[in-house]
């Protein structure tokens, strides 16, 4: 039987290869490119050969999880648990999608990955593969008993490697474990799984510290149409991107430079785990920041708490694996309805972490400077809007509080 392996040139995921092999699997390696950076994808396709693949696929995934995925998310300001931007999230369907097609193509029955019994991939991963493919297959290594009987520590898998032929990086293994991709790079485990314990400066990739930022800021102008990004003028040097993966990369590059994008959370995993992860998202943090700026200018009240909820709900979906799901379909088509005036252009100043706001202007503006002004009387042309109505609005919406208050001090609790 064939079967589609999702493959990192790792040493996790060359020991399944060659495992998969002595099980009798014709192994497919896939490696998608989601813009890991500085990875020698020619050397990644050498090792897979070398630990027995048949073939190995590698997929310039970029610009469509840019333009399908990180902007998806972007559009509804998409946050998970207040703090986390779902950069690994967010990349699963997205590979997931392409391992399918691959499956498909190679007549492959059987898919299977590197991911934990422990995780959210493993997840993800398998749910995203059955919703696009209800007769595949999957195998997780990691939770096959007689698999982890065998590797039981890296040392194992070193072994193994040695055994095999198989040549490993002379590099020792890093410190954390890392997920890397164009939207973020993720660090867990080893020394983080220690709550209180801090990491090292050194082990980032895409931003400096703060501290470390220039002294000088650098001012920005960002252009949506619809919610979507499609111009990044930086004003200090003259840069203009339009281009999505372009403006996407140009703005990891400008925020990092700036120490923008940097967190350290203990979130809660779908498996009931909680987890503790540093995360550096540069450039979403700052077109998230600029697109949550652009809607307070052009977005309704009520529209604005409804697409609050929804981008909540999308994060939970989209952590939890249920990309193509039913009601993430629902969300995104109303996301994108909610997102019809969102155009518009936003001014930013990136100095050492900080994301000022220094303007915003929107051909689909609901700001009204006469409505809002505290010299004007009135509304302006067509609002009567009467400030001494005002009054009678406060005692009416007072009325339940009053009624409460009444109660409380009767029941002295
Ligand atoms: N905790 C994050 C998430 O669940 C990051 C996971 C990182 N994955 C990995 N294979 N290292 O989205
Ligand atoms: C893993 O368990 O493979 C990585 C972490 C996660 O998926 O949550």
């Amino acid at each position: 039987p064939k079967v589609v392996l999702a493959y990192s040139g790792g040493l996790d995921t060359s020991v399944i290869l060659k495992w998969l092999c002595e099980k009798g699997f014709d192994v497919v390696a896939f490696c998608a490119d989601v813009g890991q950076h500085h990875e020698d994808f020619e050397a990644v396709k050498a090792k897979a050969l070398n630990a027995g693949a048949l073939k190995c696929v590698v997929t310039d995934l970029r610009k469509e999880f840019v333009t399908d995925y990180i902007f998806e998310a972007l559009k509804c300001n998409a946050i998970y648990e207040g703090k986390y931007l779902l950069g690994t999230s967010v990349a699963r369907p997205c590979i997931a999608k392409e391992m399918v097609r691959i499956a498909a193509e190679e007549g492959a029955s059987f898919i299977a990955h590197g991911a934990t019994g422990k995780g959210n991939d493993q997840v993800r991963f398998e749910m995203c593969a059955q919703a696009l493919d209800a007769k595949l297959q999957c195998i997780a290594p990691w939770r096959d008993a007689e698999f982890i009987e065998s590797f039981k520590g890296r040392s194992d898998l070193l072994a193994y490697c040695t055994k095999h032929g198989i040549p490993v990086d002379a590099k020792p293994k890093s410190n954390y474990s890392i997920d890397e991709n164009l939207f973020h790079t993720s660090y867990e485990s080893g020394v983080l799984e220690d709550a209180n314990e801090t990491y090292e400066e050194s082990m980032f990739k895409m931003t400096v510290s703060p501290q470390a930022a220039p002294e000088t800021s650098t001012t920005i102008d960002l252009e949506f149409v619809k919610g979507v990004p499609v111009k990044l003028t930086n004003k200090t040097d003259g840069t203009v991107k339009t281009d999505p993966l372009e403006l996407f990369m140009y703005a990891n590059e400008i925020a990092g430079a700036n120490g923008i994008g940097r967190i350290d959370i203990v979130e809660n995993r779908f498996v009931g785990i909680k987890s503790r992860g540093v995360y550096e998202t540069p450039g979403g943090t700052l077109l998230r920041d600029a697109h949550m700026d652009l809607e307070g200018i052009c977005m309704d009240r009520e529209v604005k708490r409804i697409t609050e909820g929804m981008g909540i709900e999308f994060a939970r979906l989209c952590y939890n694996g249920f990309w193509f799901a039913p009601e993430m379909d629902l969300i995104r088509y109303s996301v994108d309805y909610s997102q019809r005036d969102v155009t518009g252009t936003v001014t930013l100043e990136l100095y050492k972490g900080n994301i000022i706001a220094r303007g915003r202007t929107s051909p689909y503006a609901l700001y009204n400077p006469d409505l809002a002004s505290m010299d004007i009387e009135g509304g302006g042309d067509n609002f009567d809007y009467n400030p001494s109505d005002a009054a009678g609005f406060i005692r009416i919406n007072a009325v339940r509080l009053k009624t409460y208050a009444a109660l409380r001090a009767k029941t002295q609790e």
